[in-house]
């Protein structure tokens, strides 16, 4: 103790690091951070406080200042260069962070701000863990001109190469616009509040300019047209706190890089668990809707299912639960909305989901009650076939442990799709109430039986009987279990248990990587 308080640096010193880093940690003498709070806002280390695990920031480069000569006497952006940086916790697992200050130069990005915040993203890389960005900026710094564009593409850059390495989060809780949304929408899951984020390419004046248009800012970039509509959101928050809530939420579910295969925790539910309710849904009408989102949480752990775009392609329903403590991706149609087809959005979005689970080591779960692709002239027109494709392609590509249960439909190329062990999905079980044929009975017996229905002196019984025999041969599960296409036909009710020991059985799948550089998904 002697010796520490003989080598303690003379107080002078420490007195001008404390100054230092009191004066970068408070750039704004104050009417700024009221505009910030007046807009309904947090301010930015006041968000990683409510973020991170108390008192387990660890801030980098609080001292870096702009080398830019842009800037006239005193119009110097103070040190720190409008964005903290550094590493935390996280539920007590690491992660770096990033969060932009609106306060200086409304979080516009100069080379120093982005030279922080790519270093931050190295020290995740190196470290393997995941990286969560806070996003509040005006975009590229006007001033710093070119040296702030090459900073962003730096940073897009470092998205690319830790993309499947690490997970990424954005959180935008303010503007992001131009070039800037591209860091978000290369990173997994992006965040946004109700009222507060915005992101879009051009601005409303812009788009006036240019076409004429006249939108306000809710309409062109806010969190309810990119979670409803454009699908770039996929978490929504009524505020900073629920958002910050989620994103912990998220984490606990995800590995902290794709190398570690988490040690599942203990689960507290039941594993032979059996549900009464998948009984009664599995013996329900086949023309009745049901909640698929019931259906999960009657399998999962504790209930407890974390959705991603829940508003987004309601069709599809993506998101993270846990099977006897290890967590899980589970696809599943949902027969509420578009009877369950597959469109363009629900393809991309379970498509991306899939990649996601795959790249960091997730089993993935498909629940498939599918009446086939939605057909009409607006989705072959926007792409259906190439942009359709691509769920196929992520599922023929997944090399986790991959497990089908067929609930209900299970019609045309969309069965093949839905995991379907053809794509090598591992195991697959298919409910009594499964109908697994190339299209559904009333359509398949116009087309086969045309010209008799056309000639038969009662077409009306003989479409009832040619229904029958094929809901007999065809829209059943027996058909597929005969050639080995499903694994075993199982009652709903026993749903949990069994996928709770596919899944373990299927704990040490591996699988050889095939020799190329990479495929080629139809982007
Ligand atoms: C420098 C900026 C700035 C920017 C805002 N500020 N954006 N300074 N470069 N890009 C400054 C303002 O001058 C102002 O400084 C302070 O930040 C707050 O801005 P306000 O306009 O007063 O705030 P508000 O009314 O809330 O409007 C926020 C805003 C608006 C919507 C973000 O500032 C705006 O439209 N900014 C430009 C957005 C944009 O088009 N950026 C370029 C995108 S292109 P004072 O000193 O008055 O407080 C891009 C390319 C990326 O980013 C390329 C990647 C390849």
């Amino acid at each position: 103790m002697d010796e520490l308080k003989a080598k303690k640096i003379p107080s002078d010193k420490t007195e001008e690091l404390l100054r230092r880093q009191e004066a970068a940690r408070r750039p704004d003498g104050g009417e700024k951070a009221k505009a910030q709070r007046s807009r309904g806002k947090l301010l930015a280390r006041e968000r990683l406080d409510l973020l991170l695990d108390q008192d387990s920031f660890e801030e980098t480069d609080l001292l870096v200042e702009s080398r830019s000569e842009a800037f006239g006497d005193g119009r110097k952006p103070p040190a720190g260069d409008g964005v903290i940086a550094g590493f935390g916790r996280i539920n007590g697992r690491p992660v770096c962070v990033y969060s932009q200050d609106f306060t200086v130069m409304g979080g516009s990005l100069g080379l120093a701000h982005a030279e922080k915040i790519c270093k931050v993203m190295d020290l995740a890389l190196a470290a393997g863990c995941p990286v969560i960005g806070i996003c509040d900026s005006g975009g590229a710094r006007i001033q710093e001109g070119v040296e702030a564009l090459g900073g962003y593409a730096e940073i897009f850059e470092r998205n690319v190469r830790a993309s499947g390495v690490i997970p990424q989060i954005s959180a935008i809780l303010g503007p992001c616009a131009g070039g800037a949304v591209y860091s978000p929408a290369l990173t997994d899951f992006v965040f946004m509040v109700e009222g507060i984020s915005h992101m879009f390419i051009t601005g409303p004046d812009v788009v006036k300019q240019a076409t004429g248009e006249e939108p306000e800012f809710e309409s062109l970039g806010g969190a309810k047209l990119h979670s409803e509509k454009s699908g770039v959101c996929h978490f929504t928050a009524g505020s900073e706190q629920d958002c910050f809530r989620q994103i912990r939420e998220l984490l606990d579910f995800l590995p902290q890089n794709a190398r570690e295969i988490p040690k599942p925790p203990i689960s507290s539910d039941n594993p032979r668990r059996e549900s009464a309710l998948l009984d009664a849904i599995a013996a329900s009408d086949p023309r009745k809707p049901y909640s698929i989102r019931e259906v999960i949480r009657a399998i999962v752990d504790g209930r407890q299912f974390l959705e991603i775009q829940a508003a987004f392609a309601k069709n599809i329903v993506v998101g993270f639960a846990r099977l006897n403590g290890q967590a899980i991706g589970v696809v599943a149609n949902n027969s509420e909305h578009l009877s369950g087809a597959l469109d363009i959005d629900a393809s991309e979005k379970a498509g991306r989901f899939v990649r996601f689970c795959d790249a960091f080591n997730i089993p993935l779960l498909t629940l498939v009650d599918v009446p086939g692709y939605w057909p009409g002239l607006d989705q072959e027109r926007r792409g259906i076939i190439r942009r359709g494709a691509k769920l196929l392609y992520a599922y023929c590509e997944a090399s986790v442990p991959r497990v089908t249960v067929i609930l209900k439909k299970a019609y045309g190329g969309a069965y093949d799709v839905m995991n379907s062990r053809h794509i090598r999905g591992d195991m697959s079980f298919a409910w009594p109430s499964a109908e697994i044929a190339v299209m559904g009975p009333a359509a398949a017996v116009e087309i086969t039986h045309r010209r008799e229905l056309k000639a038969a002196a009662d077409p009306k019984k003989l479409r009832a009987k040619l229904t029958e025999d094929y809901i007999r041969d065809f829209a059943s599960p027996y058909h597929a279990a005969s050639r080995g296409y499903v694994d075993e036909v199982i009652e709903a009710r026993l749903t949990r248990p069994k996928l709770i020991r596919a899944f373990q059985f299927l704990r040490t799948k591996r699988t050889d990587a095939i020799p190329r550089k990479h495929g080629n998904m139809p982007l």
